[in-house]
């Protein structure tokens, strides 16, 4: 079967609205307050946002660990779910900073909003768009960092285009997102319930940094694999790359 055969946006917002109506049922990955201690999110932040919102959290690894974010920084999440790392981004660049989220599912960008009200941050905008074209001016973030979501655009060409379009100069993309476990790439199936569950629309490591290279980035690096499974022939792994 064939990528295209593959092209899940629909599959992909039924799962996601299905997890923002639904975020104690078993969809086969880890998540909730559990999966952010895993990928060592601070407690500070831990107690800063309330359980109600941390019991959301599909991150497969820890964007905030990948480089420095201060006061007053501007912030861009692509696909930001529920909204987990847009509080966490909005603690870290406090009031004097803003926080955008963008998010496909219509169901999640309302409760990335709801969220962002139950957290008491009031720098949190959320829009539903496409991480494949962004509703915003050239150089409008200094950061732009995205959790789990990458693998799921069926066009990663126009996602990393996009972010770095985005990126004022000096900028830095931090992402953790699924790669193809190097060990394991023989059982990768591909139909869309395998694209939304962030399988089959994963990447090789060196596939992946070509793309983030061939946008323009610099100094594009794997820092890490995390712990993250969403099946046995994918890994979680983080990404830092940046803009001249
Ligand atoms: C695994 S969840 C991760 C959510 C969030 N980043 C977190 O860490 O909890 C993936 C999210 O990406 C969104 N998504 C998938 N494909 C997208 C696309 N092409 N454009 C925008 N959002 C997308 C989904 O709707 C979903 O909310």
């Amino acid at each position: 079967m064939s990528d295209s055969d593959c092209l899940a946006n629909n599959t992909v917002v039924d799962l996601y609205t299905d997890l923002a109506a639904n975020p104690d049922k078993d969809f086969g990955w880890d998540k909730g307050l559990a999966n952010a201690i895993n990928h060592h999110y601070r407690k500070e932040w831990l107690d800063a946002v309330p359980d109600s919102v941390w019991q959301y959290c599909a991150a497969v690894g820890n964007p905030f660990q990948l480089g420095e974010f201060k006061r007053a920084d501007a912030v861009l999440d692509l696909g930001c779910g529920a909204g987990v790392d847009l509080c966490v981004a909005s603690l870290l660049v406090s009031k004097e900073g803003r926080v955008s989220g963008v998010d496909l599912t219509p169901a999640m960008v309302e409760l990335a909003r709801h969220n962002a009200v139950r957290a008491g941050l009031n720098n949190i905008s959320v829009y539903q768009t496409s991480i494949e074209k962004l509703p915003f001016d050239d150089a409008s973030f200094n950061i732009v960092i995205s959790n789990g979501a990458i693998n799921l655009s069926e066009s990663k060409e126009d996602v990393f285009r996009e972010a770095f379009r985005v990126l004022s100069s000096g900028g830095h993309l931090y992402f953790a997102d699924m790669i193809k476990d190097g060990n394991h790439q023989a059982d990768t199936c591909c139909n869309a319930e395998s694209w939304a569950d962030c399988v089959a629309g994963t990447l090789k490591t060196d596939d992946l940094i070509q793309l983030i290279r061939a946008a323009g980035f610099v100094d594009v690096k794997r820092v890490s694999l995390t712990h993250y499974k969403t099946s046995v022939s994918t890994i979680g792994a983080t990404f830092r790359a940046s803009k001249v």
